[in-house]
């Protein structure tokens, strides 16, 4: 009980010294040379989650070009596994990407959830993620098992199909005692802790369900180690498991049992670098002060203020690691370096690198400006955002979008008929994918809006989902500056 009256203490603290990084960082932020709808932006990224769902669609669906599909997923295996979200550009499930997608959707909602309300997607951002953990719960169907992927990508990247048509093998795998995976375990427990924190007032059963999965699944990924790559082999060479399984692991390790039951403390895990400000485990602070140390390095590497490592940067200042969807990575960076601009902000610091040390408001100002690359302001003058602004990718790499919707068009496509359909399709998607935000240019600011150039113009649901929270702030403190102060609107234009 007094633990819960701390974290109320530190939660109001946050919450006044939050308001003031707001206002101040608006000043840094005002000069900036073009001026996006963020809230636009924001309800647009969510919409993309509706187009890539796979299951039954409910009445409420936004994306009426998509119908229901994958309803005999895990009939072969006598599980049901119908529901979840379809990667990418193809059609099938892969475990291990979803589970990123909803801890980020989820951190963002926890973080940002003012803001997400104020703009009217609160809604809208929790019914994305529990689309997500609804399949989590189907899929872990025994204290140590867990389906980890549905179709595999070799038979599907073989064909070009709507999901509405699917003909490729919906064979599912999972992970279990004697094909451990705790990476995907520890993933999958991640998100499903996250998100019982996002529906802790809404639905409060739902929130203790997904806490008890949770729990069960950080065990199983413990106890029975081993890469989930190794276990399910057709994951191998799309989701590969590069870093093994200790991120994953060590992601929730921060958090005994125990503590898992008072949610307060739980936030305090998912945000494990404010962990560390809220001294709240010391037995774990020597993982932690790892963590953050690295945490520290990457995001001075993103500001280039490392003396030895820094992130390369395209002439048009768009954060540059490889060319096979780079926005991944931009993506996830504006997300850590906003959440961890509040942070330092909210506990009076600053951020220490090699070359210098720098303010929140510099860090907010980086991660703005990967924004408004995004939406716009480069080189190229386009949005990555799809449906967003006046020129955006028209031939996104995806089944779905490129073929006529299955609404309009019930005559069935098969395999090889898709190509010539919709992959050989010289003009415009039919369908909008709209919120995708698609791998992007090269390292030159250039792209090439073909359907084929799938390294720049795929989209992937982990791509959108770190933005979420960040489109929610910056539009936020749009409006909120705006109408404090009315005169501006006129310099503003
Ligand atoms: C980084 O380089 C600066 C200037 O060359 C030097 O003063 C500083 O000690 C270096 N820092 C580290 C951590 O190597």
């Amino acid at each position: 009980m007094e633990m819960a009256n701390k974290q109320r203490k530190v939660l109001r603290h946050l919450k006044f010294t939050r308001l003031c990084t707001w206002l101040l960082s608006f000043f840094a932020i005002l000069p900036s040379r073009q001026s996006f709808n963020y809230g636009e932006a924001l309800s647009k990224s969510l919409l993309y989650f509706e187009s890539q769902r796979s299951g039954r669609l409910p009445y409420n669906q936004r994306v009426v070009w998509r119908y229901h599909s994958g309803l005999t997923d895990g009939l072969e295996q006598g599980v049901d596994l119908v529901g979840g979200y379809y990667d990418a550009g193809d059609n099938v499930k892969f475990g291990l990407p979803m589970a990123f997608t909803i801890t980020m959707l989820s951190w963002s909602v926890i973080e940002y959830s003012e803001q997400i309300s104020g703009a009217g997607e609160y809604e809208h951002a929790l019914e994305a993620i529990k689309w997500g953990t609804d399949y989590f719960i189907k899929a872990h169907t025994h204290p140590h098992v867990l389906w980890a992927e549905v179709g595999d990508g070799d038979t599907d990247h073989y064909c070009w199909q709507r999901p509405e048509d699917m003909t490729t093998s919906r064979h599912a795998y999972k992970v279990d005692e004697n094909n451990p995976g705790s990476d995907i375990a520890g993933e999958t427990a991640a998100a499903m802790a996250a998100a019982s924190i996002v529906f802790r007032k809404t639905n409060p059963h739902y929130s203790h369900l997904l806490l008890h999965h949770a729990e069960q699944l950080f065990e199983f990924g413990d106890k029975y180690r081993g890469k989930y790559d190794e276990s399910v082999k057709v994951a191998k060479g799309h989701y590969t498991s590069v870093s093994g399984y200790m991120d994953e692991l060590l992601l929730i390790l921060p958090i005994p049992f125990s503590f898992l039951n008072s949610f307060d403390n739980l936030n305090f895990f998912i945000l494990s670098l404010q962990l560390l400000a809220g001294k709240s485990h010391r037995k774990h602070q020597h993982i932690l002060n790892e963590y953050r140390s690295r945490a520290e390095y990457y995001l001075c590497a993103c500001l280039n203020k490392n003396n030895v490592t820094n992130v390369q940067r395209t002439p048009g200042g768009l954060l540059y690691i490889r060319q096979w969807n780079n926005m991944q990575y931009v993506s996830t960076a504006a997300f850590l370096l906003t959440t961890y601009s509040d942070h330092l902000q909210a506990s009076n610091q600053r951020l220490q690198c090699d070359q210098g040390t720098l303010d929140p408001s510099d860090i907010f100002k980086f991660a703005k400006s990967q924004v408004d690359y995004i939406l716009g302001y480069n080189p190229m003058g386009m949005s990555y955002l799809v449906g967003y602004g006046a020129k955006y990718p028209a031939r996104v790499h995806h089944r779905g979008a490129s073929i006529e919707s299955y609404k309009e068009q019930k005559d069935f496509i098969g395999c090889m008929q898709g190509y010539d359909i919709g992959y050989s399709r010289q003009g415009p998607n039919p369908n909008v994918l709209t919120g995708a935000l698609v791998g992007g240019p090269d390292m030159k600011d250039q792209f090439r809006d073909e359907r084929e150039n799938y390294m720049q113009t795929e989209a992937c649901t982990y791509n959108t989902a770190t933005l979420v929270g960040v489109f929610a702030k910056l539009h936020w403190l749009e409006k909120d500056y705006l109408s404090a102060n009315p005169s501006l609107f006129a310099y503003r234009r």
